[in-house]
């Protein structure tokens, strides 16, 4: 250990190689996210599952789909859903661009055009900024008035009532007449010929959409199992069950569900054994990759709409501690096992000079992510090291090993970071660790402590309590 501080210690880029201790599982994570392969890991609390899931779901590709749901005008309680890839969506972004116009200099429109818009000066004809409302030359109004005054409106002259815009005729090369739009955009006019006005009328008509699983999005969703409805999503009420003009219609209620949000990403469920029903649904959609989405309560105007084949193709990492093994369905795993890896995590590793170093790098972790306490002392280092190999024995049982219950761990030196940060130690020394491993036994720890034994300690509380309450009632 050649180090003076953690300081020094360099901590790698890649989230997977700041796993510690856990090379076949890092290995199999690295496989499952090239090959999309589903994973459950088991392990005891705090060797690194969920870290491990999330790391992975880094080493993902950008999501290339989005889903949006569309309105059904026939039928809006079916609305439907589609799935646009990036290149269409490109595709449309240039169309849409192709449709602003193209605008052009004062200049470069007819003359009675320039006029209108508020450039040019019908006295002397010379050009300024429309922003003035004389002509800086012979400085006449220019502001477009009728022959008829007020009396009739403007829109007579197809103008707008500030001459922002203005639509008139024109013959092509080939002869035809068609519409062309001037219309002002600051010191500039924007030209919608008939063509583009043409192709903007038929965007308008095109089905309204509501986006529901967006390209930008994050490829790691947690699901906590808590609802039926977080899992496969919900269409949510209305209270004027979407009429048309004071509701909200079904496609807009429509939400997705952590099966859908994690299409193409890792969908995270810890200790996957305490989800019951919903674990049936679950590989329903692994096997199917879409998944409907309907109104889960039957109270709600939402119970009435639902949209088919909505896509969820994501992969599933599971985790679970080894007890709870038995509460997860034969058939879920089985679909795990048929695309993907069961995994089990390490609890301990031997005590090893690589091993060590491992320890280092993870304390040099724990104390970056923390961010409010200093680096820690190489003396402080060894103290914690030799408390992970106490802890392998007193929970593996094993001599000459290293605990990779690292949350223990890290709560230690945080703790010690506290007591280093309040009594300004630029470094975390040997004796805050100490300190910390002293103050940061569990409540069973302390009563053993005070008690010789947790049930000891029972006891004495019990007879107080009885104490008590002979007095208050004698
Ligand atoms: N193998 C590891 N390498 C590096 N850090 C780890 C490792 N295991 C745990 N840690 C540290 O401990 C913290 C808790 O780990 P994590 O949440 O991944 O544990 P878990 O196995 O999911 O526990 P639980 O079963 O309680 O959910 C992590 O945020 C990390 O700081
Ligand atoms: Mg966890």
């Amino acid at each position: 250990m050649r180090f003076k501080n953690t300081g020094e210690i360099p901590i790698p880029k890649d989230p997977l190689a700041q796993v510690i201790g856990q090379d076949e599982a890092v290995k199999i994570a690295k496989v499952a996210a090239s090959q999309k392969r589903h994973l459950l890991l088991v392990g005891p609390p705090g060797t690194g599952k969920s870290m491990l899931a999330q790391a992975m779901a880094l080493h993902l590709p950008k999501p290339t789909e989005e889903i949006a749901i569309l309105h059904n005008p026939e039928q809006p309680e079916r609305p439907f859903v589609e799935v646009r890839n990036v290149n269409q969506v490109r595709k449309e972004e240039k169309m849409a661009d192709a449709l602003k116009g193209k605008t052009v200099a004062p200049a470069a429109v007819p003359s009675f055009v320039a006029e209108r818009l508020g450039f040019r000066c019908r006295r002397c004809g010379r050009l300024s900024r429309a922003s003035e409302a004389s002509c800086p030359n012979c400085g006449a109004d220019k502001k477009f008035e009728s022959v008829f005054g007020n009396i009739i409106a403007e829109d007579a002259y197809s103008s707008d009532k500030r001459g922002k815009r203005l639509s008139t005729t024109r013959v092509t090369d080939d002869g035809r007449e068609e519409v062309i739009v001037y219309e002002r955009q600051g010191e500039e006019i924007l030209i919608l010929d008939q063509k583009t006005l043409e192709k903007m009328d038929a965007v308008k008509k095109k089905r309204p959409r509501k986006v529901i699983v967006p390209f930008n999005r994050k490829t790691f969703v947690v699901a906590t199992g808590a609802s039926e409805t977080e899992l496969l999503g919900d269409v949510r009420h209305d209270p004027y069950g979407g009429h048309q003009g004071i509701g909200t219609p079904p496609y807009m209620r429509v939400v997705p569900g952590s099966i859908h949000e994690s299409h193409q990403g890792v969908l995270f469920i810890d200790e996957i054994s305490s989800m019951q029903y919903s674990q049936r649904y679950l590989f329903t959609a692994m096997q199917e990759k879409k998944y409907p989405i309907v109104g889960h309560n039957p109270q709600s105007a939402g119970a009435s709409v639902r949209v088919d084949d909505v896509p969820c193709d994501f992969i599933l990492v599971a985790a679970t501690n080894i007890n709870d093994l038995p509460g997860i369905l034969p058939p879920l795993r089985s679909r795990i096992i048929g695309n993907g890896y069961e995994v089990l995590l390490e609890s301990w590793m031997p005590d090893t000079a690589e091993n060590r170093d491992k320890i280092v790098q993870f304390l040099a972790q724990e104390i970056r992510k923390d961010g409010k306490i200093p680096h820690a002392s190489k003396e402080a280092v060894e103290e914690i090291i030799a408390e992970a190999g106490k802890r392998a024995k007193q929970w593996a049982g094993q001599d000459n090993a290293l605990t990779l219950k690292l949350r223990e761990l890290s709560g230690i030196i945080r703790l010690a970071g506290d007591f280093a940060f309040a009594n300004s130690h630029e470094l975390i020394s040997r004796d805050d660790v100490v300190l910390a491993l002293k103050r940061g036994r569990n409540v069973e720890e302390q009563l053993q402590d005070k008690y010789g034994s947790v049930w000891k300690a029972g006891a004495s509380e019990l007879a107080r309590e009885k104490k008590t309450h002979q007095k208050e009632v004698g």
